[in-house]
């Protein structure tokens, strides 16, 4: 656990990907998110988009979530950054029934779909169109395929390492998603475009038919 002591930023943990990733993520949230918005995000790592988005959207007020293991991180930079909006982490893996939350404004996910398997990507979209209110976004960061193939280099050499890591997991081809997505009354509204071969894909969720 951490003390209630502000924490200094050496003490923080730091994924560089996240430097890399936060503004252009930050330029597409401002895009789509109701400026006050409620949002829930799973997989949180660090807590280092809590961090970034909260100083940049002061009318969001984020939920970062991880598994048992990270939510000491996540508290690390809560702690440091002191602010309204940044929410005290909870627990959640996505397999769970029951997720923290109902009613979000949006669901966000960076760099978790192809870190994980296809069964857990299905719990992910079972808990968000839960978690999400009718018309709420479910936000998703991170690599995926086009018609079957990989997009660069990187991304070929990306899959490899997480398939050694763990075999189930590895980056998941687009379409495959759409189709889970519409399966779980969650349709794709954009398709963004992201620096290092990313994309954004934003869902909605729809009135129940
Ligand atoms: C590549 S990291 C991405 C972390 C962070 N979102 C980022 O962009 O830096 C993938 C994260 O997914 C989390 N994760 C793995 N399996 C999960 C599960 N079943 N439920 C929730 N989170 C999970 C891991 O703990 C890890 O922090």
């Amino acid at each position: 656990m951490v003390n209630n002591d502000l924490v200094s930023s050496e003490h923080l943990p730091v994924a560089e990907a996240c430097l890399r990733n936060q503004r252009p993520i930050l330029d597409v949230l401002g895009k789509y998110l109701p400026a006050s918005s409620y949002v829930l995000e799973v997989g949180s790592g660090t807590g280092q988009h809590a961090a970034y988005m909260t100083e940049h959207l002061p009318g969001v007020r984020w939920q970062p979530t991880e598994v048992r293991e990270r939510l000491n991180d996540i508290r690390l930079w809560q702690t440091h950054c002191q602010r309204d909006g940044f929410l005290a982490p909870l627990e959640l893996d996505v397999r769970q029934d029951i997720w923290p939350t109902r009613e979000a404004d949006a669901v966000f996910s960076a760099n978790v779909v192809h870190f994980v398997s296809w069964a857990e990507v299905e719990s992910l979209f079972r808990g968000a169109q839960r978690a999400l209110r009718t018309g709420g976004l479910l936000i998703l960061y991170g690599p995926y395929n086009y018609d079957g193939q990989f997009t660069s280099e990187g991304n070929i050499a990306l899959d490899q390492w997480l398939r050694e890591r763990n075999p189930d997991s590895g980056i998941k081809d687009f379409e495959q998603i759409v189709l889970l997505g519409r399966s779980h009354d969650l349709f794709l509204r954009a398709d963004e475009e992201m620096p290092a071969n990313n994309r954004t894909l934003i869902f909605q969720k729809a009135e129940i038919s």
